[in-house]
């Protein structure tokens, strides 16, 4: 039996903790600091300690006797917590900062892909506004501009216009609206096409893939809007047929696993890969993050069938080449409802109702949740995500709905149209 730490707060660790906690393995779970929704699952706790503070984090870990921790975001990757977890001999699945690269830095990421010849946009980086501005007049439009370091989610603008990429990098680089994450940025080329997320876990030489899933990540209904964290997400996406998750792990999974450990970094954790499959269905990757998506999670723990602690026990081994990995069959279908405002500014502090709601087959995940003496308040732009499982995702979108109508607070909004394109390729094939 095993005493496992999670670090993270989001939905997407709510999902990972209603999974954890059904573990045969599991005697105890702690969450840091952990939400709403994890402080009510089994045999679970909260310790309210700051997922970045890896110090407080490593005290715990001695002191409480964890035999596994694992990693929901992406900052305390970046700053290295796998690096120090695993100098003081403690198991930790997750990647090194060094390897965490491929999502903290753009420039880096890009750099990597070029070098090992793993398909994506054409690009160039740049540190100065000025040459920035002077590159627009050579490109056509649409162009996308990112950040170069994390900004969750939100560091990419699509500028339709060179206006409106000189505003964008007059706001990245000039106005620090990212932070230092915008000191240098990535201008590429554009994409059309569908977008998928394909995760696999990975244990240093060997890829263990997941289910293939899809996030919506703009705002409003038709991915219209500005981008987001994600506004919901659905597991499996049609999209990635066989012969495509082929040639994604021979063209891309393959050759990052081959290229960090050229570099002097295998990766270990998990790794995403935002892919952008054109019509002609050819693949270009639009971003690695070193962790699992959210909301792609919440969908996903839906209907992963094996033991999370025993997958991540045999990537620590490096076993993954002889894991299997069992998929609940059905469709799973999150949709996320935020805090009007969001991504912008929001207000928090409001009063949730509906979150006893049970449904079969459907559950909240909790993100931006925080309970007080029996009340649930809005704390964060992304509050929950009504998830359901059903057999087509006709009817786990329905579902998710309904479950979702339950719920009140003031100023929710969400889209009302997560997972179209299955439901478009269900309804195409009756
Ligand atoms: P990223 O954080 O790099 O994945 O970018 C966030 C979102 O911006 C992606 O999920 C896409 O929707 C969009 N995006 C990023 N890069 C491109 C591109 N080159 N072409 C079109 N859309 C893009
Ligand atoms: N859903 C996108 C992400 O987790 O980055």
């Amino acid at each position: 039996m095993l005493n496992v730490l999670l670090i993270g707060n989001g939905g997407r660790e709510h999902a990972m903790a209603w999974k954890l906690s059904q573990s045969k393995q599991l005697q105890r779970l702690y969450v840091a600091p952990g939400n709403a929704g994890t402080a009510l699952e089994a045999n679970t706790e909260n310790t309210g300690i700051d997922a970045c503070d890896i110090e407080a984090l490593l005290a715990f870990v001695r002191e409480k006797k964890i035999d596994l921790t694992l990693v929901g975001p992406e900052a305390p990757l970046a700053k290295g917590i796998v690096n120090r977890f695993q100098e003081q001999g403690f198991a930790i699945f997750g990647p090194r900062a060094e390897a965490a690269q491929l999502e903290s830095s753009k420039a880096f990421s890009k750099d990597f892909m070029k070098k090992y010849q793993i398909p994506t946009a054409h690009y160039q980086t740049f540190e100065n506004p000025a040459l920035a501005k002077d590159y627009l007049k050579t490109q056509t439009f649409p162009l996308v501009l990112k950040a170069d370091g994390l900004a969750a989610g939100k560091g990419v603008i699509i500028a339709q216009t060179q206006q409106e990429a000189e505003d964008a990098i007059e706001q990245m680089m000039s106005l620090h609206t990212f932070g230092s994450a915008g000191d240098r940025i990535v201008i590429e080329e554009f994409l059309a096409g569908e977008e998928a997320s394909y995760i696999v876990m990975v244990d240093g030489e060997h890829a263990l893939p997941f289910a293939s899933s899809q996030d919506h990540k703009a705002r409003d209904n038709g991915d219209q809007g500005p981008n987001t964290g994600g506004m919901g997400a659905y597991s499996p996406a049609p999209v990635i047929t066989p012969e495509l998750e082929k040639t994604i792990l021979e063209t891309v999974i393959n050759p990052v696993i081959a290229g960090m450990k050229a570099e002097g970094h295998p990766y270990t954790g998990f790794l995403y890969a935002g892919l952008m499959i054109a019509p002609d269905n050819s693949i270009k990757v639009l971003e690695f993050n070193c962790r699992l998506g959210d909301p792609e999670t919440q969908p996903l723990m839906m209907r992963l069938q094996s033991d999370l602690i025993t997958l991540c026990q045999q990537a620590l081994a490096g076993e993954l080449h002889h894991t299997p990995i069992q998929w609940d069959p059905r469709v799973a279908v999150g949709v996320v409802a935020c805090a009007e405002g969001y991504p912008n500014a929001y207000q928090t502090g409001q009063n949730i109702t509906g979150l006893n709601t049970e449904q079969e087959h459907a559950k909240l995940f909790l993100a931006g949740v925080h309970a007080d003496a029996g009340h649930f308040l809005t704390q964060g732009g992304r509050v929950l995500c009504a998830t359901a499982l059903a057999p087509t995702a006709t009817l786990a979108q329905k579902n998710a709905y309904q479950l979702l109508n339950k719920v009140h607070f003031n100023g929710i909004y969400y889209r009302t149209d997560i997972g179209y394109r299955a439901v478009e390729r269900e309804r195409a094939l009756k």
